[in-house]
């Protein structure tokens, strides 16, 4: 099967590359520019590990292919950088010892960031739903809602 030439932005920058038609978005982010803070956990669509946000849209980049990015604007952990500075977002899971593991945690902070940005002032269950399809496999939950906490202002 021929490639397919897609035009993209990603984390600010345009982009106009060809894509084996069959390859994730997770894996053309991975294996083809290189960006590896996306992790893949469960390729199937259950554990939120490679959340990135597309169009604003928090997806599961494991189950959208290359291909459908075409004329997206997608953003990925690593465009959370501004000027080399964290993203408050980031620097809130740093202090409340919400990174448990590099795993989930870049996954988190992409369900962090689509919260956030949608509902700025989180309660503890928005937290949890907004978080509902990331999933920790280890540690909990209790310094992750802390975190989101945070990085909104408010106190657990
Ligand atoms: S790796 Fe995509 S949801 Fe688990
Ligand atoms: S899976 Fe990452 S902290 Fe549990």
């Amino acid at each position: 099967m021929g490639k397919v030439n897609i035009s993209f932005t990603i984390n600010g920058s345009s982009h106009q590359i060809d894509v084996e038609p069959q390859w994730t978005l997770l894996e053309m982010v991975r294996e083809q520019l290189h960006l590896t803070g996306t992790k893949e956990g469960c390729g199937t669509g259950d554990c939120g590990a490679c959340s990135m946000i597309v169009d604003g849209r928090l997806i599961t980049s494991c189950c959208m292919l290359a291909p459908q990015a075409d004329g997206s604007d997608v953003t990925t952990v690593e465009g959370l950088l501004a000027n080399g500075d964290l993203h408050p977002v980031q620097q809130a899971f740093i202090e409340t010892g919400g990174v448990q593991c590099g795993f989930c945690t870049p996954g988190m902070i992409m369900a962090t960031k689509a919260l956030l940005d949608r509902t700025p002032k989180p309660t503890l269950d928005d937290i949890r739903e907004g978080l509902a399809g990331n999933l920790c496999r280890c540690t909990g939950y209790t310094k992750i809602y802390e975190a989101v906490m945070t990085a909104s202002g408010q106190e657990i």
